[in-house]
Protein backbone atom coordinates (compact mmCIF):
# COMPACT_ATOMS: atom_id res chain seq x y z
CA UNK A 1 0.00 0.00 0.00
CA UNK A 2 1.46 3.35 -0.88
CA UNK A 3 1.34 6.03 1.50
CA UNK A 4 -0.68 9.73 1.02
CA UNK A 5 0.24 10.78 4.31
CA UNK A 6 3.88 10.42 5.71
CA UNK A 7 4.99 12.46 8.62
CA UNK A 8 7.51 12.01 11.31
CA UNK A 9 8.58 14.51 14.49
CA UNK A 10 5.88 17.41 13.02
CA UNK A 11 6.07 20.10 15.33
CA UNK A 12 4.21 23.38 14.96
CA UNK A 13 5.19 26.01 17.86
CA UNK A 14 3.11 29.28 18.08
CA UNK A 15 5.17 31.46 20.46
CA UNK A 16 4.70 29.74 23.69
CA UNK A 17 2.05 27.47 22.43
CA UNK A 18 2.88 23.90 21.22
CA UNK A 19 0.38 23.28 18.74
CA UNK A 20 1.55 20.47 17.46
CA UNK A 21 4.09 18.31 19.50
CA UNK A 22 5.94 15.53 17.93
CA UNK A 23 3.14 14.14 15.40
CA UNK A 24 4.29 10.69 13.18
CA UNK A 25 1.36 10.02 10.57
CA UNK A 26 1.10 8.22 8.01
CA UNK A 27 -2.04 7.03 5.71
CA UNK A 28 -2.39 5.18 3.12
CA UNK A 29 -3.87 4.72 0.01
CA UNK A 30 -7.85 4.51 -0.08
CA UNK A 31 -8.00 4.95 3.70
CA UNK A 32 -10.75 6.87 5.41
CA UNK A 33 -8.72 8.62 8.59
CA UNK A 34 -10.02 10.34 11.52
CA UNK A 35 -7.84 12.55 13.16
CA UNK A 36 -10.10 12.95 16.50
CA UNK A 37 -9.38 15.21 19.20
CA UNK A 38 -11.03 17.68 21.58
CA UNK A 39 -10.99 21.83 20.69
CA UNK A 40 -7.53 23.43 20.65
CA UNK A 41 -6.26 19.82 20.01
CA UNK A 42 -3.88 20.54 17.24
CA UNK A 43 -6.23 18.84 14.07
CA UNK A 44 -6.33 21.76 12.00
CA UNK A 45 -2.90 23.05 12.57
CA UNK A 46 -1.56 19.58 11.44
CA UNK A 47 -4.09 19.90 8.60
CA UNK A 48 -2.69 22.97 7.80
CA UNK A 49 0.99 21.74 7.81
CA UNK A 50 0.14 18.84 5.43
CA UNK A 51 -1.17 21.64 2.68
CA UNK A 52 1.52 23.35 3.02
CA UNK A 53 -0.19 26.59 4.30
CA UNK A 54 1.69 26.71 7.24
CA UNK A 55 5.76 25.43 7.55
CA UNK A 56 6.22 23.21 10.69
CA UNK A 57 8.65 24.12 13.32
CA UNK A 58 10.18 20.49 12.50
CA UNK A 59 9.45 17.42 11.35
CA UNK A 60 9.16 15.56 7.80
CA UNK A 61 6.09 15.58 5.52
CA UNK A 62 5.36 13.90 2.68
CA UNK A 63 1.65 14.04 0.77
CA UNK A 64 1.40 12.25 -2.27
CA UNK A 65 5.21 12.38 -2.15
CA UNK A 66 5.29 16.09 -2.78
CA UNK A 67 6.76 18.03 0.18
CA UNK A 68 4.01 20.77 1.28
CA UNK A 69 6.68 23.43 2.13
CA UNK A 70 8.42 23.32 -0.83
CA UNK A 71 5.86 22.27 -3.47
CA UNK A 72 2.46 23.39 -2.20
CA UNK A 73 0.96 23.41 -5.71
CA UNK A 74 1.68 20.13 -6.09
CA UNK A 75 -0.15 19.29 -3.37
CA UNK A 76 -2.66 21.35 -3.98
CA UNK A 77 -3.89 20.25 -7.30
CA UNK A 78 -4.22 16.79 -6.00
CA UNK A 79 -6.03 17.77 -2.82
CA UNK A 80 -9.45 18.75 -2.14
CA UNK A 81 -9.81 20.54 1.69
CA UNK A 82 -12.77 21.76 3.37
CA UNK A 83 -11.93 24.32 5.25
CA UNK A 84 -13.55 24.26 8.95
CA UNK A 85 -14.94 27.98 8.20
CA UNK A 86 -15.80 28.13 4.25
CA UNK A 87 -16.72 31.02 2.49
CA UNK A 88 -19.13 31.51 -0.43
CA UNK A 89 -20.33 34.35 -2.35
CA UNK A 90 -24.18 34.29 -0.21
CA UNK A 91 -25.52 36.66 -3.17
CA UNK A 92 -24.62 34.05 -5.91
CA UNK A 93 -26.36 30.63 -6.55
CA UNK A 94 -24.66 26.97 -5.77
CA UNK A 95 -24.43 26.56 -9.33
CA UNK A 96 -22.62 30.01 -9.76
CA UNK A 97 -20.63 29.69 -6.80
CA UNK A 98 -19.01 26.48 -8.43
CA UNK A 99 -18.84 27.90 -11.89
CA UNK A 100 -16.67 30.37 -10.41
CA UNK A 101 -14.35 27.74 -8.11
CA UNK A 102 -14.40 25.68 -11.45
CA UNK A 103 -12.85 29.11 -13.02
CA UNK A 104 -10.22 29.80 -10.37
CA UNK A 105 -9.08 26.05 -11.09
CA UNK A 106 -8.78 26.35 -14.35
CA UNK A 107 -11.27 24.02 -15.70
CA UNK A 108 -12.22 25.20 -19.71
CA UNK A 109 -16.26 26.42 -19.30
CA UNK A 110 -17.81 23.55 -20.98
CA UNK A 111 -16.11 21.09 -18.81
CA UNK A 112 -16.94 23.12 -15.56
CA UNK A 113 -20.75 22.86 -16.28
CA UNK A 114 -20.45 19.53 -16.94
CA UNK A 115 -18.78 18.90 -13.96
CA UNK A 116 -20.63 21.25 -11.70
CA UNK A 117 -23.81 19.47 -12.65
CA UNK A 118 -22.07 15.99 -11.64
CA UNK A 119 -20.96 17.58 -8.19
CA UNK A 120 -24.08 18.92 -7.58
CA UNK A 121 -25.64 15.30 -7.91
CA UNK A 122 -23.00 13.64 -6.04
CA UNK A 123 -23.97 16.15 -2.69
CA UNK A 124 -27.55 15.80 -3.39
CA UNK A 125 -28.00 19.85 -3.88
CA UNK A 126 -29.01 19.24 -7.84
CA UNK A 127 -32.95 20.53 -7.13
CA UNK A 128 -31.60 23.49 -5.43
CA UNK A 129 -28.24 24.72 -7.58
CA UNK A 130 -30.38 27.76 -8.34
CA UNK A 131 -31.02 29.17 -4.75
CA UNK A 132 -29.01 31.89 -3.25
CA UNK A 133 -26.32 30.13 -1.22
CA UNK A 134 -27.32 33.05 1.49
CA UNK A 135 -30.37 31.11 1.99
CA UNK A 136 -28.61 27.97 2.69
CA UNK A 137 -28.43 25.64 5.97
CA UNK A 138 -25.66 24.76 7.67
CA UNK A 139 -25.89 21.37 6.24
CA UNK A 140 -26.55 22.66 2.54
CA UNK A 141 -23.76 24.91 2.49
CA UNK A 142 -21.08 22.17 3.89
CA UNK A 143 -22.64 19.99 1.59
CA UNK A 144 -21.60 22.75 -1.35
CA UNK A 145 -18.48 22.78 0.29
CA UNK A 146 -17.90 19.37 -0.21
CA UNK A 147 -18.85 19.12 -4.03
CA UNK A 148 -16.12 22.14 -4.31
CA UNK A 149 -13.52 20.18 -2.64
CA UNK A 150 -14.56 17.61 -5.62
CA UNK A 151 -14.59 19.85 -8.49
CA UNK A 152 -10.94 19.61 -9.23
CA UNK A 153 -12.10 15.27 -8.85
CA UNK A 154 -8.78 15.54 -5.82
CA UNK A 155 -6.64 11.95 -5.01
CA UNK A 156 -6.78 13.31 -1.41
CA UNK A 157 -9.78 14.67 0.60
CA UNK A 158 -9.18 16.90 3.88
CA UNK A 159 -12.17 17.80 5.35
CA UNK A 160 -11.74 19.33 8.39
CA UNK A 161 -15.06 18.95 11.25
CA UNK A 162 -16.80 18.08 8.01
CA UNK A 163 -20.08 17.61 9.98
CA UNK A 164 -19.66 20.13 13.20
CA UNK A 165 -22.84 22.25 13.57
CA UNK A 166 -24.81 19.75 11.85
CA UNK A 167 -27.70 17.82 13.17
CA UNK A 168 -27.63 14.03 13.19
CA UNK A 169 -29.31 13.06 10.28
CA UNK A 170 -27.66 15.67 8.09
CA UNK A 171 -24.09 14.14 9.71
CA UNK A 172 -24.71 11.08 9.01
CA UNK A 173 -25.89 12.29 5.26
CA UNK A 174 -22.51 13.60 5.06
CA UNK A 175 -20.68 10.54 6.44
CA UNK A 176 -21.94 8.12 4.44
CA UNK A 177 -21.25 10.40 1.15
CA UNK A 178 -17.77 10.80 2.00
CA UNK A 179 -18.35 6.47 2.03
CA UNK A 180 -19.36 6.53 -1.47
CA UNK A 181 -16.32 8.94 -2.18
CA UNK A 182 -13.94 6.65 -1.25
CA UNK A 183 -16.03 3.28 -2.59
CA UNK A 184 -16.92 4.85 -6.08
CA UNK A 185 -13.84 7.21 -6.67
CA UNK A 186 -10.80 5.47 -4.76
CA UNK A 187 -10.41 8.54 -2.81
CA UNK A 188 -8.52 8.67 0.18
CA UNK A 189 -9.80 10.45 2.83
CA UNK A 190 -8.81 12.50 6.26
CA UNK A 191 -11.16 14.10 8.69
CA UNK A 192 -10.89 15.83 11.53
CA UNK A 193 -13.66 15.48 14.64
CA UNK A 194 -13.86 16.22 17.83
CA UNK A 195 -16.92 14.08 17.89
CA UNK A 196 -15.81 10.65 18.23
CA UNK A 197 -18.97 8.72 18.49
CA UNK A 198 -20.25 10.32 15.22
CA UNK A 199 -17.20 9.48 13.10
CA UNK A 200 -15.56 6.07 14.65
CA UNK A 201 -18.00 3.85 12.52
CA UNK A 202 -16.75 5.11 8.59
CA UNK A 203 -13.45 5.53 9.47
CA UNK A 204 -10.62 2.54 9.14
CA UNK A 205 -8.32 4.33 11.44
CA UNK A 206 -8.62 7.29 14.18
CA UNK A 207 -5.71 8.79 15.96
CA UNK A 208 -6.49 10.80 18.71
CA UNK A 209 -4.37 13.97 19.23
CA UNK A 210 -4.82 15.42 22.30
CA UNK A 211 -1.74 19.06 22.90
CA UNK A 212 -0.29 18.40 19.77
CA UNK A 213 0.82 15.11 20.50
CA UNK A 214 -0.93 11.54 18.80
CA UNK A 215 -1.91 9.87 22.13
CA UNK A 216 -3.59 6.77 20.04
CA UNK A 217 -3.60 5.43 16.94
CA UNK A 218 -5.15 2.51 14.98
CA UNK A 219 -8.92 0.56 13.99
CA UNK A 220 -11.71 1.56 16.02
CA UNK A 221 -11.33 -2.59 17.33
CA UNK A 222 -7.36 -2.22 17.97
CA UNK A 223 -7.70 0.69 20.14
CA UNK A 224 -10.53 -0.76 21.92
CA UNK A 225 -8.43 -4.40 22.60
CA UNK A 226 -5.12 -1.79 23.30
CA UNK A 227 -7.38 -0.54 26.07
CA UNK A 228 -8.53 -3.77 27.59
CA UNK A 229 -5.38 -5.68 27.66
CA UNK A 230 -3.73 -3.12 29.89
CA UNK A 231 -6.62 -2.26 31.47
CA UNK A 232 -9.11 -3.91 33.05
CA UNK A 233 -12.09 -2.14 35.68
CA UNK A 234 -14.06 -4.31 37.99
CA UNK A 235 -16.79 -2.46 40.04
CA UNK A 236 -16.89 -4.39 43.29
CA UNK A 237 -20.11 -4.33 46.12
CA UNK A 238 -19.44 -5.87 49.47
CA UNK A 239 -21.55 -5.70 52.67
CA UNK A 240 -18.99 -4.22 54.09
CA UNK A 241 -15.62 -2.18 53.08
CA UNK A 242 -12.77 -1.70 55.40
CA UNK A 243 -9.24 -0.45 54.67
CA UNK A 244 -8.43 -3.72 55.59
CA UNK A 245 -10.09 -4.95 52.76
CA UNK A 246 -9.10 -1.98 50.47
CA UNK A 247 -5.28 -2.72 51.37
CA UNK A 248 -5.99 -6.67 50.73
CA UNK A 249 -7.40 -5.50 47.23
CA UNK A 250 -4.60 -3.00 46.25
CA UNK A 251 -1.91 -5.96 47.18
CA UNK A 252 -3.72 -8.28 44.64
CA UNK A 253 -1.68 -9.19 41.67
CA UNK A 254 -1.67 -7.35 38.57
CA UNK A 255 -4.07 -4.63 40.31
CA UNK A 256 -3.02 -1.00 39.88
CA UNK A 257 -5.58 0.90 41.58
CA UNK A 258 -8.20 0.38 43.96
CA UNK A 259 -11.05 3.72 44.19
CA UNK A 260 -13.84 3.79 46.34
CA UNK A 261 -17.05 5.48 45.53
CA UNK A 262 -19.63 4.91 47.96
CA UNK A 263 -20.77 1.56 48.64
CA UNK A 264 -19.02 0.64 45.39
CA UNK A 265 -15.35 -0.24 45.04
CA UNK A 266 -13.68 0.24 41.61
CA UNK A 267 -10.85 -2.00 41.02
CA UNK A 268 -8.23 -1.28 37.77
CA UNK A 269 -6.03 -4.45 37.10
CA UNK A 270 -3.84 -5.36 33.95
CA UNK A 271 -5.52 -8.33 33.70
CA UNK A 272 -8.81 -10.30 35.09
CA UNK A 273 -8.28 -10.66 38.61
CA UNK A 274 -12.11 -11.83 39.51
CA UNK A 275 -11.35 -14.78 41.56
CA UNK A 276 -8.38 -12.88 43.29
CA UNK A 277 -11.01 -10.31 44.30
CA UNK A 278 -13.82 -12.65 45.18
CA UNK A 279 -11.98 -14.64 47.04
CA UNK A 280 -10.28 -11.01 49.07
CA UNK A 281 -13.60 -9.77 50.04
CA UNK A 282 -14.47 -12.93 51.45
CA UNK A 283 -11.62 -13.61 53.49
CA UNK A 284 -12.45 -10.29 54.95
CA UNK A 285 -15.35 -11.74 56.40
CA UNK A 286 -17.33 -9.68 54.37
CA UNK A 287 -20.36 -10.92 51.90
CA UNK A 288 -19.89 -10.39 47.93
CA UNK A 289 -23.04 -8.51 47.06
CA UNK A 290 -21.81 -7.77 43.17
CA UNK A 291 -18.60 -7.88 40.69
CA UNK A 292 -18.64 -7.00 37.33
CA UNK A 293 -16.08 -6.61 34.39
CA UNK A 294 -16.25 -3.43 32.81
CA UNK A 295 -15.44 -3.04 29.03
CA UNK A 296 -14.15 0.32 27.54
CA UNK A 297 -15.94 1.76 24.49
CA UNK A 298 -13.98 3.81 22.31
CA UNK A 299 -15.89 6.73 23.71
CA UNK A 300 -14.29 6.12 27.08
CA UNK A 301 -11.13 5.94 25.83
CA UNK A 302 -11.25 8.71 24.13
CA UNK A 303 -12.19 10.37 27.20
CA UNK A 304 -9.51 8.69 29.28
CA UNK A 305 -7.09 10.57 27.26
CA UNK A 306 -8.74 13.37 27.73
CA UNK A 307 -8.84 13.71 31.34
CA UNK A 308 -5.32 12.72 31.57
N1 LIG B 1 -2.07 31.15 14.18
C1 LIG B 1 -1.96 30.81 15.46
N2 LIG B 1 -1.27 31.56 16.33
C2 LIG B 1 -1.14 31.20 17.63
N3 LIG B 1 -1.65 30.09 18.17
C3 LIG B 1 -2.36 29.29 17.36
C4 LIG B 1 -2.55 29.58 15.98
N4 LIG B 1 -3.29 28.59 15.42
C5 LIG B 1 -3.55 27.72 16.41
N5 LIG B 1 -2.99 28.13 17.57
C6 LIG B 1 -3.06 27.40 18.86
O1 LIG B 1 -2.63 26.07 18.64
C7 LIG B 1 -3.42 25.14 19.36
C8 LIG B 1 -4.04 24.15 18.39
O2 LIG B 1 -5.01 24.79 17.59
P1 LIG B 1 -5.81 24.07 16.40
O3 LIG B 1 -6.63 25.10 15.73
O4 LIG B 1 -4.86 23.31 15.57
O5 LIG B 1 -6.73 23.07 17.21
P2 LIG B 1 -7.96 22.18 16.70
O6 LIG B 1 -7.69 20.80 17.20
O7 LIG B 1 -8.19 22.37 15.28
O8 LIG B 1 -9.15 22.79 17.56
P3 LIG B 1 -10.72 22.99 17.17
O9 LIG B 1 -11.40 21.68 17.50
O10 LIG B 1 -11.16 24.06 18.11
O11 LIG B 1 -10.82 23.36 15.74
C9 LIG B 1 -4.43 25.97 20.12
O12 LIG B 1 -3.93 26.16 21.41
C10 LIG B 1 -4.49 27.27 19.37
O13 LIG B 1 -4.83 28.33 20.22
MG1 LIG C 1 -9.76 23.05 14.20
Amino acid sequence: MSLVVEAKGLKKYYDGVKAVDGLDLEIGEGEIYGLLGPNGAGKTTTILILLGLTEPTAGEVKVLGYNPAREPLKVKRLTGYLPENLGFYDDLSARENLLYTAYLNRIPEREAKKRVAEVLEIVGLSDVAERRVGAFSRGMRQRLGIADVLLKDPKFVILDEPTSGIDPEGAQQILEMIVRLREEKGMTIMLSSHLLHQVQRICDRVGIIHQGKLVAQGSVGELGAVVEEGQHLFEVRASRVDEALLDTLRGIEGVTSVEVEGDLIRVKATEDVRPRIARAVIESGAELVELKGHTYTLEEIYLRYFQE
